[in-house]
């Protein structure tokens, strides 16, 4: 593959989804274009990005399913979900009114084990939403696998990374080789398309948004306008979560951490332009 088609592909895959390859992952590019290439059945990477830019929008969608990762598991990393259940919801029920819906987004919900383990957690906690409702709302750029997670069927491996085996057996139901999730808990998530690039104010306001895994592909200015666009859709009081390799530091000025926990994000309200006086200087 040459220097040429390499950049056209970064260049590709920045403008369509913010993310940064480098010139010195060629191989992972080949890795993951080989397969699309043989389905199409298109001699070269080149032949791809020829079709890709002339606006053969079927292909370019295909082409950024190809450069995403999508790994992800239920529960991942644990401690965002012990937050969720210790913090998050008691101070939310805590503010909220009965009556009102709490409103959750997985922001790249990748194939669905994020928003399923939150559906799960809150069959647990039902007793104390004192019969409020939630929505989960989860999103992602990639079609394919938007489509994998509403199919709720999952193999084994899938199912032994980080799911209890006491909710295997109460939610899934075997189905050949795979697992197939009870059909209420795909129903209880929302899955739609979102490029976390677009503009989010069309969705509405969200009293929590899990982020993970995916600011990591993102360079810094692209990760300070997402987290502008989730905070400006939270609520004053929301609560946003972050993979572990992930921090608003250095980055955003509209979050600051919980005052229990550091990893725990709460909104800030946008710092106000100063007002130039005439004839002073701005400090
Ligand atoms: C590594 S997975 C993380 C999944 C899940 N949040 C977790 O932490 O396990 C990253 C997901 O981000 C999605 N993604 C990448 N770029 C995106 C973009 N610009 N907008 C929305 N989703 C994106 C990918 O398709 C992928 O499913």
């Amino acid at each position: 593959m040459n220097a040429n088609v390499i950049q056209r592909v970064i260049q590709f895959i920045s403008k369509a989804a913010g993310i940064v390859l480098t010139p010195d992952k060629a191989y992972f590019i080949d890795a993951r274009l080989s397969p699309l290439l043989r389905e199409e059945n298109l001699g070269t990477i080149e032949a791809l990005l020829s079709k890709v830019e002339a606006g053969d929008r079927r292909l370019s969608a295909r082409m950024i399913d190809a450069l995403t990762t999508n790994e992800t598991f239920f529960f991942r990393d644990r401690t965002p979900f012990d937050h969720f259940r210790n913090i998050i919801i008691p101070e939310l029920i805590q503010r909220r009114p009965a009556g009102k819906t709490l409103r959750i987004w997985c922001a790249a919900c990748s194939s669905g084990q994020e928003p399923f383990s939150l559906v799960m957690l809150l069959d647990e906690m039902k007793a104390q939403l004192g019969g409020r409702q939630v929505e989960i709302h989860a999103s992602d750029i990639s079609e394919s696998i938007l489509a994998k997670a509403k199919s709720g069927i999952f193999n084994q491996f899938e199912v032994q990374r980080g799911l209890p085996t006491k909710l295997l057996l109460q939610y899934f139901k075997k189905d050949g080789d795979n697992w197939q999730i009870s059909p209420d808990v795909v129903r209880r998530v929302n899955f739609f398309r979102h490029n976390l690039l677009e503009d989010p104010s069309r969705l509405g306001t969200f009293d929590v948004v899990f982020c993970r895994n995916v600011l990591i592909y993102f360079d810094r200015p692209t990760r300070a306008k997402i987290f502008a666009g989730i905070a400006d859709r939270l609520a004053p009081d929301g609560f946003m979560l972050l993979g572990g390799a992930e921090s608003t530091f250095g980055v955003t000025d509209r979050f600051t951490s919980h005052p229990k926990e550091r990893m725990l994000h709460i909104p800030l309200p946008p710092r106000k332009a100063p007002v130039a006086v005439p004839g002073r200087a701005i400090a």
